[in-house]
């Protein structure tokens, strides 16, 4: 997530097209902002305490901080009560947010501690932070938008079977930008059809792109797809063979998929998809493996899902930044019925004719 860009808006493009900033509901679930590890808790040289991060979501500048190394992070909305600063310019010492600008202190629940040029007036009210929910989880920070006001979170985050499950081990991958709507990065990884072109140069071959069967359903927290798709070149494997795909999208933007290779290889990748604003997401992978590190070290791993993002960040990033909704707006071939569900199901989540129900992500090897 680049900092210091602007939030960008696009405008209203009809209800043929699906505009996160005109739906409110999707203020209501949990975004995944960082990893646990990326909010520090250590003082650079030169600096006065440690750095908080900026991030951005659904448009909305946020701060995220840990006020004590031992205790939980904090994240709030990114401007001063004062005169509007960035508070992620600021600073943490003392398990105080330090602001830049005139040095105002606030604590964890973003109650005002100390205005330092006349410490002993009283604090004037709304001087407090606008604080927002957060939960670490997975390994990443979440956070979730919506006030008390606003109902608060619709679902909790999904429940990964595989987490706990000692028989898999744990691959943080880190998280990259893409330039398009969370919408389009949730159907591209739903899509068997782009493999064999998109990623010709790592695992896909354009000469053997045909599926055998394509299978889709709802459930009550999305939809869940499971497909044979031929794939060749990943590393430790000879040559080609076909990898079979559970793909679960917990709506609107969080994906488990789960790859079963033919020698019995178990992999899962979570995916938390954070919509930046209208146009811009984030991508937070979590990989999980029934081998060990002897079989296949991780740095192997993340280094095979980056060139994978990649190749499918110089396509994304070209796409128009609006996500059409109507049928008639796209062609449509038979490889394409699981983002027609999908489209489906994001009309239905705005129009309010379906809320998902919190469900776990569970083992489906049938
Ligand atoms: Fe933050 Fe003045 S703007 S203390
Ligand atoms: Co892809």
């Amino acid at each position: 997530m680049t900092a210091l860009q602007e939030p960008r808006t696009t405008r209203h493009a009809g209800p043929e097209h699906l505009v996160l900033s005109e739906h409110p509901v999707f203020r209501r679930f949990w975004y995944a902002v960082c990893a646990v590890d990326d909010v520090r808790t250590d003082v650079e040289p030169g600096r006065r305490g440690a750095a908080p991060l900026h991030r951005t979501v659904l448009g909305t500048d946020l701060v995220v901080w840990r006020p004590d190394p031992t205790g939980p992070v904090s994240v709030a909305h990114d401007r001063c009560a004062h005169r509007d600063a960035p508070l992620s310019m600021g600073w943490v010492a003392d398990c105080h947010l330090v602001c830049p600008y005139h040095g105002w202190e606030w604590d964890r629940d973003g109650l005002t501690q100390r205005i330092p040029q006349f410490p002993d007036s009283p604090h004037p009210t709304k001087s407090g932070l606008t604080m927002v929910r957060s939960t670490e989880r997975y390994g990443l920070v979440w956070v979730c938008l919506a006030t008390d006001a606003e109902g608060g979170p619709l679902a909790d985050i999904p429940e990964v079977v595989e987490w706990d499950d000692p028989a898999w081990r744990q691959v943080p991958e880190g998280s990259w930008d893409f330039d398009c709507t969370a919408m389009h990065l949730v159907e591209n990884n739903i899509d068997p059809g782009h493999v064999a072109f998109v990623h010709m140069n790592s695992f896909g071959n354009p000469d053997n792109p045909e599926l055998t069967d394509q299978n889709v359903q709802r459930t009550p927290y999305g939809l869940i797809t499971w497909t044979d798709v031929p794939v060749e070149g990943r590393p430790g494997e000879d040559g080609a063979t076909v990898r079979h795909t559970w793909s679960q999208v917990h709506l609107p933007f969080f994906m488990h998929l789960l790859i079963r290779y033919p020698d019995g290889l178990g992999h899962v990748m979570l995916k938390a998809i954070t919509p930046v604003d209208d146009r811009r997401c984030t991508i937070h992978q979590v990989v999980l493996r029934t081998d060990t590190e002897a079989d296949r070290p991780a740095a192997d791993i993340r280094a095979f899902d980056h060139q994978v993002e990649l190749e499918d960040k110089a396509l994304l990033d070209r796409l128009p930044d609006e996500f059409p909704l109507a049928q008639h707006l796209n062609a449509h071939a038979k490889a394409d019925k699981n983002s027609l569900l999908l489209r489906r199901m994001y009309t239905e989540l705005v129009t309010g004719a379906w809320i998902p129900a919190p469900h776990p992500t569970t083992a489906v090897e049938a």
